[in-house]
């Protein structure tokens, strides 16, 4: 399976923050943001990364990431310079994607919880048809919302409905088969100009081939695009990580748990962290590797 994260738009919600740096580059407490939507991917076993930004935030992001070899991933980088929508992404990426089954993250999406490691696995095994997920929030009108029949069958997805039909959002991550970048050509662009994920959805619903998995109250799913939510996101993380004493989205702990780096190439990078960060990883090379991330 391939994997996508969109990291593009202007992120006015979060100016002047966002006036010369890319939103998903603004720091999450200890690490950039990108590094919690990369880290999604990596536990379900993706390896092959689009990084999708603007232009302008295109070195940036090479700077950051490089090719991926350091952490057992391949990067690719393409330019998304319009808002031409979220599901513009498999038309940016539809050679990338090759046919092959896809996974889109947001990369302002934060999630956190128990199990949801192995629910990533379980979805990154998708031949057909696509996943998409349900999870309960306050203000459903933020977000695309999912209403349930009386057997608990989706009926509908409304993109920012006024009035919406469920407390049910669906969160930035999608799992589509080997189709997507067809289904995404044949959508046509919404009131607001913009090719909607919610349609791309609706393609697969409509079809019965849309899969719903409630995404449950013990998984913390945060998105980090105001300046109130930022702060709570990192505040979350740095609570979770002081108390555990174990890093959230750290993507050389993760390739260094999944086998894809050995404990020198761990102690390696992390050289080129001199603090708290770097220390962290120092210590898990000297644990035995495995298990840990559940
Ligand atoms: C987008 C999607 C929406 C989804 C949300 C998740 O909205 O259009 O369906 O629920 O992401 O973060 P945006 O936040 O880009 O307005």
């Amino acid at each position: 399976m391939r994997g996508i994260i969109l990291a593009g738009g202007k992120g006015t919600r979060l100016n002047p923050l966002t006036l010369s740096v890319s939103k998903q580059l603004l720091p999450v407490y200890d690490k950039p943001m990108i590094y919690y939507p990369l880290s999604m991917l990596m536990l379900a076993g993706i390896r092959e990364i689009l990084v999708i930004t603007t232009t302008e935030s295109l070195g940036a992001f090479r700077d950051l990431l490089g090719d991926g070899r350091q952490w057992g991933l391949r990067f690719t980088f393409r330019a998304q310079d319009e808002p031409r929508g979220l599901a513009d992404a498999f038309l940016i990426g539809r050679d990338f994607v090759a046919g092959k089954p896809a996974c889109l993250i947001l990369g302002d999406n934060i999630f956190f919880g128990h199990g949801l490691a192995g629910q990533l696995k379980k979805s990154a095994r998708l031949k057909s048809g696509a996943i998409v997920f349900a999870y309960p929030v306050k203000d459903p009108e933020r977000y695309g919302v999912i209403e349930f029949d009386r057997r608990g069958r989706a009926v509908s997805i409304e993109e920012k409905p006024a009035e919406p039909r469920s407390h049910f959002a669906v969160p930035g991550l999608y799992f589509y088969d080997g189709r997507v970048a067809e289904f995404a050509a044949a959508l046509k662009p919404s009131a607001r100009g913009e090719i909607e994920i919610t349609d791309l959805n609706l393609a697969y619903l409509r079809r019965g081939e849309l899969k719903v998995e409630e995404m449950g109250r013990g998984v913390a799913w945060l998105d980090a695009g105001t300046h109130e939510s930022l702060l709570q996101a990192a505040n979350f993380v740095q609570a979770v990580e002081d108390r555990q004493g174990l890093m959230i989205a750290c993507p050389e702990e993760v390739a260094y748990r999944q086998g894809y780096i050995d404990a020198k190439e761990l102690r390696r990078l992390a050289g080129f962290i001199p603090n708290a960060y770097g220390d962290y990883l120092l210590r898990l090379s000297r644990e035995v590797r495995g298990g840990g991330l559940k």
